[in-house]
């Protein structure tokens, strides 16, 4: 191919790829193709000098910044490693480190490659001053309030530390956190986050730091970075670091040759799979820092550093068959089934295909031997077909147009890409799901009543929703007798079902599985409204004004709350004395200083929580409001608020405020 042409080519993807990955989070092809392409583009550029554009990805450290944070400038700045896949790469890297040295003794650290958000912290005479993301490598965000919710940082360094210190390293969300987190929103019936490394980075760019917090994020720190010389070898730095209570994983090395660097890789291959967090590969430093200086740095990367990525764990086996689960929400997701094969540490009988697409993307049919890999995900993906080993006449898979469970048409709401069984009332899988929801943890959390249970009751016709569940005590004479159920499980399980009727009104709402209600609006949703009814006889514009309820949440419950049989059941829960209604008297009202005020509240504040705030408006007579229009009253501003935000309110001329300037509304007790 003409090498203009390439170079043009190779160019435009890898530019869209850079932006996919950094804007939007999202991973089109794996890293491994990335680099192949970046290598390519690259010896075209050296073999073609007078072809190579000065903007070319090549030539940059790769991502930028976000729009919606205050910026900073890295003092140093965030470089990136050289990456290979190869031990030869290695040897290489390990010569060109001793002609550099020019025959001096050295050693190497080795360190695992954690697969998260690259992450600088400044502490000042000890304390935590700032957060920020690598950005482009020059400027990151500031996240410093998301930063102060990872538990395991210290948010003041013990003993000895230096006046000033920057520390890099790796946020991440734990694969166990990251599972729980992905189950929780399945219940939910919210979109799947793709894998650790995406939820993590997601999190970061959250605006409300509780939520944030929710996301158990943690912490390893990878490099120490002091004015001066403080040290006179990264491993003693880790030591130091360590010491002054950073979380640094202990999985790092010293190696003294590139034998031991090739042992350790080796060692880790299998190992690293039993970590908490996700890893890539292994970074390997020279140890001394005098000598890290001699080497140097070309314009992106340090020449005494270099990664060495895993080959992505990958395996060949049967596609057996497709089986299509319809989940709580009617969404129909296919799932391969396959002749179990190990891979990156488990046996592997099942593996996502994600949709209808992607089906037809891989052209997969029933008996290929098909690739499945581990990426970041947890859970494998099919990723291609071998095809030269197709059997003859196998038969292309057809997507069924009826749901798999109950026969009703499917349909495909626009714009998504999963196929839904819109049969709400009918559909066992649908009802089951919503029934073992409703007792769940989080929900009713029924003793003596669990997910299993219920499902057992549903198969045998026992209840079918939740209501059915407050006549199981009358029926007590019925479930004696039941395989598996004594006497003294039925009476657990009456006193449980008694027992949950004191859960507050919250849980039951978010117990009723209604679409995008999960637990936080459940949560808003209550405080604002108080009770059922009011919820139900509210139309979805005046929903959608509610804090943290949007309109597609709003029109989700209005929708919900039109249905006769919705209606009915909620009938049902009341003569069941199940709570529908918050308990308690609503806040006292302290004054009437913001009597027909509206304002929304923005960003993170200083003194207060968003809620405390949102707490003190009201019972001062103000309200809150969840978008900004011309009526507002007042737009309270706190750090990292979003731009559109502020724009918006600069248009419809609506007045800033800070937090101070809003306590300083009230009554003068409230404002010190
Ligand atoms: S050292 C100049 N050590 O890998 C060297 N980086 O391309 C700076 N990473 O996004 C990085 N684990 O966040 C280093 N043990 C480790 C690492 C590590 C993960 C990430 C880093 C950056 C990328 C480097």
């Amino acid at each position: 191919m003409d090498p203009q042409q390439r170079i043009q080519e190779l160019t435009q993807r890898l530019h869209h790829l850079n932006n996919q990955y950094y804007q939007h989070d999202i991973s089109e092809v794996s890293d491994q193709e990335f680099d192949a392409m970046l290598a390519e583009l690259n010896q075209l550029e050296k073999a073609y000098p007078d072809l190579a554009q000065p903007n070319s990805p090549t030539q940059r450290v790769g991502g930028t910044i976000t729009k919606q944070f205050a910026t900073a400038q890295h003092r140093y700045p965030m470089l990136s490693l050289g990456n290979t896949y190869s031990e030869d790469d290695l040897r290489e890297f390990d010569e060109r480190v001793q002609r550099g040295l020019e025959g001096a003794p050295y050693s190497y650290v080795c360190e695992q490659k954690f697969d998260g958000v690259a992450m600088s912290l400044h502490y000042a005479t000890g304390e935590l001053q700032q957060g920020v993301t690598r950005g482009d490598g020059t400027r990151g965000d500031v996240v410093t309030a998301n930063v102060r919710t990872i538990r395991t940082l210290p948010l003041h360094l013990h003993a000895n530390f230096p006046a000033d210190v920057e520390v890099r390293g790796e946020v991440f969300m734990p694969n166990q956190v990251f599972n729980d987190l992905n189950q929780e929103r399945e219940q939910n019936g919210e979109a799947l986050l793709a894998n650790p490394r995406n939820a993590a980075s997601g999190a970061l760019k959250l605006q409300d730091s509780a939520l944030v917090a929710a996301r158990r994020l943690r912490f390893y720190a990878y490099s120490v970075l002091t004015p001066g010389r403080h040290f006179t070898s990264h491993s003693e730095s880790l030591e130091a670091a360590a010491a002054w209570g950073l979380p640094v994983s202990p999985t790092w090395r010293r190696c003294a040759n590139i034998q031991e660097v090739l042992d350790y890789i080796h060692e880790w291959a299998q190992k690293r799979f039993e970590l908490p967090v996700n890893t890539d590969g292994i970074v390997i430093k020279v140890d001394n820092l005098r000598q890290q200086d001699q080497l140097g740095l070309t314009a992106k990367s340090p020449r005494w550093a270099i990664a060495y990525k895993y080959p992505a764990a990958a395996a060949r086996t049967e596609l057996l068959r497709i089986e299509y689960n319809v989940g709580r929400t009617g969404a129909v997701t296919p799932v391969a089934h396959l002749t179990p094969v190990p891979l990156a540490g488990t046996i592997v009988k099942r593996a996502s295909v994600h949709n209808a697409n992607q089906i037809a993307l891989l052209d997969l049919r029933i008996g290929d031997m098909v690739f499945v890999e581990k990426g970041g995900e947890i859970i494998p993906k099919i990723t291609g077909v071998d095809f030269a080993a197709r059997p003859a006449g196998a038969e292309p898979i057809r997507y069924p147009s009826e749901c798999p469970a109950c026969g009703t048409p499917l349909v495909r709401p626009e714009g998504e890409a999963h196929y839904r069984c819109p049969n709400e009332r009918g559909c066992p899988p649908q009802l089951k799901a919503r029934l073992e929801h409703y007792v769940s943890r989080k929900a009713l959390n029924i003793d003596g009543l669990g997910a299993e249970t219920v499902g057992r009751f549903f198969d045998l016709g026992l209840v079918k929703t939740p209501a059915d569940i407050y006549d199981l005590p009358q029926r007590r004479a019925e479930l004696i007798g039941l395989e598996r159920l004594g006497e003294k499980s039925i009476d657990n399980l009456i006193a449980g079902i008694e027992k949950s009727k004191t859960v507050p009104f919250e849980r039951v709402l978010f117990g009723l599985g209604i679409r995008y209600v999960g637990e936080t609006v459940a949560q808003k949703l209550a405080q604002h409204y108080r009770n059922m009814a009011a919820i139900m006889a509210a139309s979805a514009k005046e929903m959608a004004e509610v804090p943290e309820v949007g309109g597609v949440i709003a029109d989700s419950l209005a929708l919900w709350s039109q249905q006769p049989e919705n209606q009915h059941l909620v009938q049902r829960l009341q003569a069941a004395a199940v709570p529908l209604e918050v308990t308690g008297e609503p806040p006292k009202a302290v004054s009437d200083r913001l009597a027909g005020l509206t304002f929304v509240l923005s960003g993170v504040f200083e003194n207060y929580s968003r809620e405390q705030l949102q707490e003190l408006i009201q019972q001062h007579g103000g309200k809150i409001t969840g978008s900004i229009s011309k009526k507002l009253s007042y737009l309270v501003a706190g750090e990292n608020m979003g731009p559109a935000k502020r724009e918006k309110a600069t248009t419809l001329k609506v007045p800033i405020i800070s937090e101070n300037e809003l306590l300083a509304l009230l009554p003068t007790a409230e404002a010190d």
